[in-house]
């Protein structure tokens, strides 16, 4: 390692420095640009002025011009002659909700001053956060990382790659379940896929359920069901032809047992679909991720915090299932088969076919 104190290298090193506080305050004014529906606005009238902008959305010309130039210097605006326009790009992220990478809630509002006081209280007791215990805000973001990614290929691609799984699911008189729903991307994915199908979405957050239920409601969704509990209550929603845990397990505090729930609740011939993200299992073999910081502290804010909010908790982690440990644990838990299938355009998770 570098001891020596090189005065070259500093104004990178500061720059480097700013550059991450800058992704904070820009992050938070894309929530703006969300908030005041300025993604959708913009798509639909650009290239415009910000004095044609700031009317169509109903806001005031000088505040719409700041912003707009703090997005042309980010690069997602483009700017020439008076005239401002999403880049093609941006445009797919921020304002085609049908496409898999259509995520402008991610750029959700900031942490609030109680959940920073809270985790760094975490780092005096050893004791995190469940998800819940976080807010409406992190429901939402949430859901927006989800939907992104599951609505466009978690059925087509992955369920397809299941040996026989979709012909099951169509036949009649399957039953699903989702367990660690959030408020029910997933469940209602499955739900409106498969139509005769009975599915059942599971979390222990009151707030994501009361959420996920109001969706289904408004989704005409009549053979789908969420109720509050966790992989403790699972025997009584089985036996399922399908389960579906998707980026749950890791933030568990104790994995095994849930494992072992599972092996329980899954029909002899069933399915448990689990997806996880592409941890290595080391700092050193993480390296390869794309976006390593990022994960890390969503671990120490959200996932690991949440594998921890129990004492004695396991503490996995965002990036801390990696497919030996996951291997090892569904071994433990009497499963016999594990299967590990990629999706191209999500380049965060596997997605693992594990059966009994
Ligand atoms: C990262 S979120 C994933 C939500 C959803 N599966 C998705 O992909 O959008 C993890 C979820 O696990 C839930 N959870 C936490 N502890 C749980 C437990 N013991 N049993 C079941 N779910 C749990 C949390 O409330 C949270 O909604």
């Amino acid at each position: 390692m570098r001891v020596e104190f090189d005065p070259e290298r500093l104004p990178l090193a500061i720059l480097e420095l700013f550059r991450i506080k800058q992704g904070e305050m820009v992050s938070a004014m894309m929530h703006l640009g969300t908030r005041l529906n300025l993604w959708d606005t913009l798509g639909r009238c650009g290239p415009c002025t910000s004095e044609q902008l700031a009317d169509e959305a109903g806001l005031k010309e000088r505040w719409v011009r700041e912003w707009l130039h703090c997005m042309s210097a980010s690069e997602i605006v483009q700017h020439e002659a008076g005239q401002f326009a999403l880049t093609p790009e941006a445009r797919v992220a921020l304002t085609a909700s049908d496409h898999w990478c259509f995520m402008p809630g991610v750029y959700g509002p900031p942490m609030t001053h109680d959940e920073i006081e809270r985790t760094a209280e975490a780092f005096r007791t050893g004791v995190g956060m469940t998800w819940a215990e976080h807010g409406d805000h992190t429901c939402h973001m949430q859901c927006a990382m989800s939907a992104a990614r599951q609505e466009s290929f978690l059925v087509p691609e992955v369920l397809a790659a299941f040996d026989g799984a979709i012909d099951r699911l169509q036949s009649g008189d399957a039953r699903i379940v989702d367990v660690g729903c959030g408020a029910g991307v997933a469940s209602r994915l499955l739900a409106s896929s498969f139509p005769t199908a009975a599915v059942v979405g599971i979390d222990p957050s009151e707030r994501a359920i009361t959420e996920a239920r109001r969706k289904a409601l408004q989704a005409g969704l009549d053979n789908l069901t969420f109720e509050i509990g966790t992989f403790d209550d699972l025997d009584r929603f089985g036996p399922a032809d399908l389960l579906v845990t998707l980026d749950v397990l890791h933030d568990l505090p104790r994995p095994q047992d849930a494992v072992a729930a599972a092996g329980r609740s899954l029909a002899a011939d069933g399915w448990w679909l689990v997806a996880e993200i592409r941890g290595r299992g080391d700092l050193e073999s993480n390296r390869k991720i794309p976006l390593l910081p990022y994960m890390y502290a969503m671990s120490v804010f959200y996932c690991m915090s949440s594998s921890l909010s129990e004492p004695g908790g396991e503490g996995l982690g965002t990036l801390g299932l990696h497919p030996a440990r996951l291997k090892e644990m569904v071994e433990a838990g009497g499963f016999t088969r594990l299967a590990r299938h990629e999706v191209a355009s999500d380049p965060t998770n596997w997605y693992y076919e594990i059966r009994l």
